[in-house]
């Protein structure tokens, strides 16, 4: 039997039946945009390991940084102790972050109100996308002792139970969890629902209880859906004023995603919480909550994490941020207009791609059905092409935002002459 099968096998009989591969493809070792499996098959991979290799696979400055922390510090725990590379990490997540949002403006009658002050950016760490939003939950919550939060339909925020109770994305991502987080409302994530959250204030919502509003500035998992500007100007207003905390997830977006740090900033509104995780250590698991310092207001001991801003994992985002913001944000800029003009001539040619969205390296097409799109992206895989779906029926291309022109027109090339020609 070859090693992979016989690993396969292993797998079915010994690890959890939860998880949803599309494809059987066992990793051995990835290299940039490619991986290779452990027959040593190569495969050119347009997922990023789910948009979070945000560096290319295995990048040897991140290395570099992996190996000299772990030769100094593996662990201390943040939650007791100090060491450099979380403080650092915090610093210059701050001077990202109040660059892009420097006047914090909050409207609100809460007791922190603070009207044009200078802020600074504090940082909470975690291990995950969800736990970076169960933390939101909680701070925000604790800040303004409300209880209730709105969300979205469609939206993935993540699968520990507070993070659940936000995710409206499938439903076998809920099924049989309850009882969830009470009283969360979703609407759809559109334009019309500002009039419907606004009626829903008048009716069944008091609006001086909703603690947040937590939104994707461009849904992930629920379709790569671009929502208009305007969408998040309106809900953003209605935040101000009721004195809603607005919460960004750009767990997917952020991190030069979508061609600008965060996702957020393609809309021109300035979040009061931003969660991050994915692409921000390049593989390593890391998850992070950021906030103002008056709004991040909760006491020691309100909440921490042994493993969260791990040394390797801190010292890692440092190496990849620092990669980000000297070529690779401008590069998912360049290639995504690239991909997505690329994509367009496809949809041209073959009638059953129905459309092309996205910004930056988070693009998506849908295709006529689920089976199509299933059917898509195994046929890829099987010649070199590394895909996944979203939504109902796309397939999204989240490829490391190291991709170069040529390697986007490999594999249009395949999708072109093998996938779709053959049909
Ligand atoms: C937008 C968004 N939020 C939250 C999460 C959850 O992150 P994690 O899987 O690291 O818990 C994801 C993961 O796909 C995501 O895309």
């Amino acid at each position: 039997m070859d090693k992979k099968k016989e690993l396969l096998k292993k797998d079915k009989k010994y690890v959890s039946p939860s998880y949803t591969r599309p494809y059987p493809l066992v990793v051995n070792s990835g290299n940039n945009m490619y991986v290779y499996d452990v027959n040593g098959k190569e495969y050119l991979d347009f997922t990023a390991g789910i948009a979070t290799c945000s560096t290319g696979h295995c990048h040897k400055s991140v290395v570099q940084a992996i190996k000299d922390q772990s030769e100094k510090l593996i662990h201390m725990s943040g939650t007791d102790f100090y060491y450099e590379s979380q403080i650092l990490l915090a610093e210059k997540l701050n001077e990202i972050l109040s660059k892009r949002w420097p006047v914090y403006k909050w409207p609100g009658k809460l007791k922190h109100s603070r009207l044009g002050s200078k802020t600074v950016w504090k940082s909470y760490f975690c291990n995950s996308g969800a736990e970076a939003i169960e933390a939101a939950i909680k701070l925000a919550r604790y800040h303004t002792e409300r209880p209730l939060m709105i969300a979205f339909q469609g939206a993935f925020h993540g699968r520990t139970m507070g993070a659940l109770s936000l995710t409206a994305s499938k439903t076998v991502q809920k099924s049989k969890f309850s009882p969830l987080l009470p009283q969360v409302f979703h609407f759809p994530y559109k334009l019309e629902s500002i009039y419907e959250i606004e009626s829903a204030f008048k009716s069944y919502i008091p609006p001086r209880e909703v603690a947040a509003i937590f939104v994707e500035p461009i849904q992930g998992e629920g379709g790569y859906v671009v929502p208009t500007y305007e969408f998040h100007q309106r809900l953003y207003e209605l935040t101000r004023k009721y004195g809603i905390l607005y919460v960004v997830d750009e767990i997917q977006t952020g991190m030069g995603r979508t061609g600008k740090m965060f996702g957020i900033e393609h809309f021109g509104v300035k979040p009061d919480i931003v969660c991050m995780a994915k692409g921000i250590a390049s593989g390593m698991p890391l998850g992070v909550m950021s906030a103002p310092s008056y709004i991040m207001n909760w006491k020691p001991g309100s909440h921490a994490s042994t493993f969260g801003g791990n040394p390797i994992s801190c010292a890692a985002a440092i190496a990849t941020i620092d990669l980000l913001e000297n070529e690779l944000i401008e590069n998912s800029k360049k290639m995504g207009e690239y991909l997505r003009d690329k994509l367009k001539g496809l949809a041209g040619e073959f009638s059953s791609i129905r459309r092309v969205r996205g910004k930056g390296l988070m693009v998506a097409i849908t295709v006529h059905s689920i089976e199509l799109r299933d059917k898509i992206i195994q046929k890829a895989y099987e010649n070199g092409i590394l895909l996944l779906g979203c939504g109902e029926d796309s397939i999204r291309f989240c490829p490391p935002l190291t991709v170069k022109s040529w390697q986007i027109d490999t594999m249009i090339s395949v999708l072109r002459d093998i996938v779709f020609r053959s049909w």
